[in-house]
Formats: C-alpha cells, sequence, structure tokens
C-alpha cells in the first residue's frame, strides 16, 4: 500500500482500468480500487474516473465525501483502530486511547509525521468477548492494559518497514 512517504504513481491504477466497464457504475468500485492501491482516495484519481466513466468530476467527489468508506487523506503505514463500542467503552477504552495517543503524540484521526501510524477510533469490530480491543492493520489485540496497548505498538514501531 502507497503511504505518505512514497510518490503516488497513477500508472498503476490506470493498468487496472480494463478490469472495469467504462460506465457510470463502476465510479465506485475505481474509487475502492484507488484507496485499495493508495490507502487513500488521492484526488489525481478524479480526473481518470472521470475520463473512463464519464462522469463528471463534480460528480465524483460528491460520491466519495457521501460515503464514509472513502478517505481524502493518506494514512500511514499502519492503522490502529481502538474500539469504543459499548462493551469496549465499559471496559475503559478511553484509557487504551490516552495512552495510545500520548505514546504517538497524535490524536484521532491523525497520522505520525513519519507516516508510520494512523489513529481511529470506532465502533464495535465484534470481538467484544476480548473488551478491551484494539486493530493494528489485520490483527486483534484484546484484553489490554494501557500498558500493554503501549507494549503492542511499540512492536510495530520495532518492525522493519516493509518493500
Ligand atoms: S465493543 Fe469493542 S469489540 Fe465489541
Amino acid at each position: 500500500m502507497e503511504t505518505l512517504s512514497r510518490e503516488i504513481d497513477l500508472s498503476v491504477f490506470r493498468e487496472r482500468f480494463s478490469d472495469y466497464d467504462a460506465s457510470p457504475g463502476q465510479v465506485i468500485p475505481l474509487l475502492q480500487l484507488a484507496q485499495g492501491l493508495f490507502g487513500f482516495v488521492n484526488p489525481g484519481v478524479f480526473h481518470e474516473i472521470s475520463r473512463h466513466t464519464g462522469v463528471p468530476i463534480s460528480e465524483i467527489y460528491g460520491v466519495t465525501t457521501f460515503y464514509a468508506q472513502f478517505r481524502l487523506t493518506p494514512v500511514g503505514e499502519h492503522i490502529i483502530r481502538v474500539c469504543h463500542g459499548t462493551a469496549c467503552h465499559v471496559a475503559n477504552a478511553n484509557s487504551i486511547t490516552d495512552a495510545i495517543e500520548d505514546e504517538l503524540g497524535i490524536k484521532n484521526g491523525e497520522t505520525t509525521p513519519d507516516g508510520k501510524f494512523t489513529l481511529e477510533l470506532v465502533s464495535c469490530i465484534g470481538c467484544c468477548s476480548l473488551a478491551p480491543v484494539i486493530m493494528i492493520d489485520d490483527d486483534t489485540h484484546g484484553r489490554l492494559t494501557p500498558d500493554k496497548a503501549r507494549e503492542v505498538v511499540r512492536q510495530y514501531m520495532e518492525a522493519p518497514c516493509e518493500e
């Protein structure tokens, strides 16, 4: 996945167009493709999608901002999701969030300056019996204390970058 530290190469995106019909119905799938490739919807893709589907750029922008699934800003190499659903809230998710915010020096929705982590507060992620829970990328970490949460995050700090 492309991240803050790398240039966005739109040719990678264009190369995949042959998999998508040149029709207005492909706007959302193409936005999903862009987000999958780059980690966010780089505004540079609007023009490409418009040319391919015939949908005006203003409409494509409208679709992107309407759906919460799409991001218009870059994300870090790792996305940390702290669950604030009911079970996790009761199990003191706030203290987990506080510890991670303190460890990384960022708040909800922000990305560390080195592009390594993005922090998001989310609703139930389906592992309530493990509350309080966080997810880092696709990995779930449960039954956390603030200290354990810091420890888990530090493991990702130390992991070598994927290239
Ligand atoms: S409330 Fe946190 S996993 Fe369900």
